[in-house]
């Protein structure tokens, strides 16, 4: 397994969930980001959708002690290297393109690519890929879906988001082909506009329990 697999393993496994956040407001990202390393939540993916997302970034990464800052929603070359000099220590596509695996080929920072059919993991295969994002994952079949890829594609290992909850979650946990699941569930919008980070801190708790 390459060095950059071994890395991005090493954070999808330090919980079962991994936070997808979108920041409106770079003001919230660091007392978010506290909110959920405090429920156990350490590996934190901050969606490039919005302008606040690499102030975000630098910001966790620079000021919350235990979290491994992320970037999402990466589409392209630029955009890999921008989350790369804010801090990224991984970076997540919701598809694969081969601009971003070039991006990925020439960077330190792991990427962790998308695919939802066969045909996209035996592709990503080829480019040496062992571990990849399933999305989005309720949509495109689940985790019945999911399981049915298992034996074909042993050996590859899938991070679900898209869909994915508390009451869900389990489902693709159960599987041995899911490293971690990823979802927006542990960071309501409502819960960050009202700054209840206690009550972020009490989800990210919850979905730490998922496995265990
Ligand atoms: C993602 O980018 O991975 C998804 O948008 C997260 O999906 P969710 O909001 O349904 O959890």
């Amino acid at each position: 397994m390459s060095e950059k697999t071994e890395k991005l393993l090493s954070v999808l496994k330090l919980q079962p969930v991994v936070p997808v956040l979108i920041i409106d407001d770079v003001a919230t990202a660091v007392p978010l980001a506290r909110a959920l390393v405090a429920g156990g939540l350490k590996a934190i993916e901050i969606t490039l959708r919005t302008t606040a997302a690499l102030e975000a970034i630098r910001a966790v990464a620079n000021e919350v002690e235990g979290a491994v800052a992320g970037a999402g929603t990466i589409l392209n070359a630029a955009q890999y290297q921008a989350a790369v000099e804010a801090g990224s220590q991984f970076i997540v596509s919701p598809g694969t393109t081969q601009e971003l695996i070039d991006a990925a080929n020439d960077s330190d920072i792991p990427l962790l690519p998308g695919a939802a059919t066969a045909s996209e993991v035996m592709g990503l295969r080829e480019e040496g890929y062992k571990v990849m994002k399933f999305f989005p994952a309720e949509q495109a079949g689940g985790a019945a879906y999911l399981k049915s890829l298992s034996s074909p594609l042993a050996g590859t290992l899938f991070c679900p988001t898209g869909g994915i909850s508390l009451s869900n979650a389990k489902d693709y946990l159960s599987l041995p082909n899911v490293v971690c699941v990823g979802g927006s569930w542990v960071a309501p919008k409502e819960l960050v506009a009202r700054g209840d980070w206690a009550g972020i801190t009490k989800l990210a708790a919850e979905a730490f329990a998922l496995r265990g």
